[in-house]
């Protein structure tokens, strides 16, 4: 009786697991569900998967940098009628007031029937391309430039500022990064990627990609970008990889005719974090309404450094007078980001008129 225990085992388990799959199918799980999506277009969708992938199946592109894993904060939509309770990996990425008026994580939500879902309408045009890798180039020991060609679609318009998502080739891993190139050039997009030490999907790109690797990328994405319809003169500040949005803005501003007043500060500890010098310096001798101001933190000692010294923050203090009438647009880390709106702050700009991507 007891060596035919095992087979007996196994056999009750595959009928749990038979009646389980057919409860699932007759009360939900693989039926078809109606989805509202912004008050009028309807949507039948499959499945009980998450928001985010089910509108994603449905080539619906939600902005989510950390692959679903509640750690970006970017996939961000709102229910109509019947919200979930807020879970706590959610809670960190919600304010007070979103919470109320039913905004939640895609990644943490379950499709369900006759869901009412609302997206900024923005969001609906953000399509999946298929690309190939065509030029890799090392800008500095940590960041690369890398330019997808796009071939399915073969174009794309995107606001310089915005960012795209890149499925990683080889681990699928998905994350965003912010296009660097002239946006007047649809047919492909660059990204420049800094090597986060021991980082997934920047170890891959530093280390494995290679030119006429195919990739996947969604997008554009991002309310940050160029207000191409004011005059106002301008304020760009960036660290590191945070160069890629603005050198995507200076590619538009510099074909409007640079007639906006333009000072650039760019923050980096020494010499070897500096790149694009020799462009910027360029672009400083053809327009005179345009000025690039590196700054270095920590020059070394050979650098023989004689511009700018010190913190961004400091520069950025010593520089600039009374920005009352000025836009600023600033990409890098959040610290650098907050301690440089203190000073733009001091220095009386107006919150509506500052504009920034920290990542
Ligand atoms: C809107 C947006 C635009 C972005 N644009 C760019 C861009 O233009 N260029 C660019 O290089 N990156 C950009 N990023 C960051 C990028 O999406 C990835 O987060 C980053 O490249 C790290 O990915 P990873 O898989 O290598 O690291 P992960 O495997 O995700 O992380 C590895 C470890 O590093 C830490 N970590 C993650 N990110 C950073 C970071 N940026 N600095 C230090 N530590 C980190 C994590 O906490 C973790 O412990 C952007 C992010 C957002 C949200
Ligand atoms: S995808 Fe990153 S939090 Fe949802």
């Amino acid at each position: 009786m007891f060596i035919y225990l095992p087979l007996i085992i196994v056999g009750v388990l595959l009928l749990i697991t038979g009646i389980l799959i057919l409860l699932d199918y007759v009360f939900g799980g693989s039926s078809e569900k109606q989805i509202t999506l912004n008050n009028d277009t309807k949507l039948t969708v499959t499945g009980d998967d998450f928001v985010l992938s089910t509108l994603a199946a449905n080539k619906i592109f939600i902005p989510s940098a950390c692959g679903g894993k509640a750690t970006c904060g970017l996939c961000k939509f709102r229910l109509v009628d019947d919200v979930p309770k807020v879970k706590p990996t959610e809670e960190p990425f919600l304010s007070k007031e979103e919470i109320a008026d039913g905004v939640r994580l895609s990644c943490q939500v379950k499709v369900k029937d006759k869901m009412k879902i609302i997206l900024p309408e923005s969001l609906l045009t953000a399509k999946e391309f298929k690309t190939v890798v065509t030029e890799i180039e090392e800008l500095t020991y940590d960041i690369k430039r890398v330019r997808f060609e796009l071939k399915d679609p073969k174009t794309v318009d995107f606001k310089p500022g915005q960012f795209m998502q890149i499925k990683v080739p080889g681990i699928d891993v998905i994350r965003a990064y912010s296009l660097a190139s002239d946006p007047s050039h649809t047919n492909y997009v660059e990204m420049l990627i800094r090597l986060v030490p021991k980082g997934q999907a920047t170890t891959y790109v530093h280390k494995a990609l290679r030119v006429g690797d195919k990739a996947i990328l969604t997008g554009p994405y991002g309310d940050f970008f160029l207000q191409e319809d004011s005059d106002k003169p301008i304020v760009c500040i960036a660290g590191g990889s945070g160069k890629a949005p603005i050198r995507s803005i200076l590619f538009r501003l510099k074909e409007m005719g640079m007639s906006r007043k333009v000072q650039y500060f760019f923050g980096a500890k020494s010499l070897k974090d500096l790149y694009y010098t020799e462009e910027f310096e360029a672009l400083q001798k053809e327009y005179p309404n345009f000025e690039y101001i590196p700054a270095l933190s920590l020059p070394d000692e050979n650098d023989n450094w004689t511009g700018e010294k010190g913190l961004i923050t400091e520069v950025l203090d010593r520089k600039t007078g009374d920005l009352t009438d000025y836009e600023a647009y600033l990409c890098g880390s959040p610290g650098m980001i907050k301690a440089c709106i203190n000073v733009l702050n001091k220095h009386k700009i107006k919150t509506e008129n500052v504009f920034f991507d920290e990542f």
